[in-house]
C-alpha cells in the first residue's frame, strides 16, 4: 500500500473510516513530533509490551485521535464521529473478520440508495477540468481557508492518466477506463455511483464518498468522469 508522501498532508480529508484516520494522524502538520512522541510514550506506558490491540479501548484511541487532530473552521472535530456503516466496518475489521454479509448487504444497498444521479441527466462535464480535480488535495483540510473548493485528490490512491508518474495504488489503476469499459449507461451510472458513495459497491472500501459527503459539487463530479469516461480524455488514448 501506497501514498505518495506530497500528498499525505492531504490525507485527512479522505479518511473512510476510522484505520485510514488513524494511518493520516501522524502525518498531521498539527501536534509537532514532540508530542506525538510523549503521546505515543505514554501510550506505550498504559499498554507494555506485548502489545495487544484489544487491550486498547475504543475511548483511549478515539481520545488519542481527538487530541492530535486541530479544530479549525475548514475542518471541525466532527469528522471524527463515525457513521453507522464506519463504525461497523470499524469494529469488524479490528477483530480481524469480514462484515457479517448480510449487515453488509443492508449497508450498500442502503449507499446505493442515497445516491443522487444528475438531474439533467448529464452525466460527463469537461475532462480538462477533471484532471486538475483528480490532481488536487486542497479544500477540507485545517489549513485550508474557510470556502476553498475541494479538490477529488484521485491520484493519491489510483493511477489516472499516464503522463502523471506520482501516484498511490491504495485503489485500482484508472488508465483506459473508458477505453476498456465503454461507454453504455450501465457503466456510465456505476462509475457516477462509485463516485458518489463508493460503500454503495463495497461497504468497507476506503474510497472517499465523494458525492455523499459533500466534497466534491454535481458539476466536479461530472468533470471527473469525463476524465475518465470521455473518449477524447488522455486516460483514453
Ligand atoms: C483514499 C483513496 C482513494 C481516493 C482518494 C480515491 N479512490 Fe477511487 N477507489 C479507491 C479504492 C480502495 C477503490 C476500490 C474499492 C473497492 O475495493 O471496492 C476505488 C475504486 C474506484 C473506482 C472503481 C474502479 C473499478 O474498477 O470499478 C472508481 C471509478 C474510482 N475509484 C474513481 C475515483 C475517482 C474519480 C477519485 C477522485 C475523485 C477517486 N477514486 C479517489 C480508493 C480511492
Amino acid at each position: 500500500m501506497n501514498i505518495k508522501p506530497f500528498r499525505l498532508a492531504h490525507c485527512l480529508l479522505f479518511a473512510a473510516s476510522a484505520l485510514v484516520l488513524g494511518a493520516c494522524a501522524t502525518t498531521q502538520t498539527g501536534p509537532t513530533a514532540a508530542d506525538n512522541a510523549r503521546e505515543v510514550e505514554a501510550l506505550a506506558r498504559r499498554h507494555p509490551a506485548p502489545y495487544d490491540a484489544k487491550q486498547v479501548s475504543d475511548a483511549a484511541v478515539l481520545q488519542a485521535m481527538r487530541a492530535s487532530f486541530k479544530d479549525s473552521p475548514s475542518a471541525r472535530l466532527d469528522r471524527l464521529d463515525q457513521t453507522p456503516l464506519q463504525a461497523a466496518c470499524t469494529e469488524a475489521s479490528r477483530h480481524g473478520k469480514a462484515l457479517d454479509p448480510k449487515v453488509r448487504e443492508q449497508l450498500q444497498a442502503a449507499a446505493l440508495a442515497s445516491v443522487k444521479y444528475p438531474a439533467d441527466g448529464k452525466y460527463l462535464g469537461d475532462w480538462k477540468r477533471g484532471e486538475a480535480i483528480a490532481q488536487s488535495g486542497r479544500g477540507l483540510q485545517y489549513s485550508d481557508p474557510v470556502g476553498t473548493i475541494a479538490g477529488g485528490n484521485c491520484y493519491a490512491c489510483h493511477q489516472v492518466d499516464k503522463k502523471e508518474i506520482s501516484f498511490g495504488n491504495i485503489g485500482p489503476t484508472l488508465w483506459h477506463y473508458g477505453k476498456t469499459r465503454g461507454q453504455s449507461e450501465e457503466i456510465v451510472k456505476y462509475t457516477w455511483a462509485r463516485i458518489w458513495n463508493s460503500h454503495a459497491f463495497n461497504a468497507c472500501a476506503n474510497m472517499p464518498r465523494f458525492g455523499d459527503a459533500g466534497i466534491l459539487n454535481e458539476a466536479q463530479i461530472k468533470d471527473v468522469m469525463a476524465l475518465l469516461l470521455d473518449p477524447a480524455s488522455p486516460v483514453n488514448q
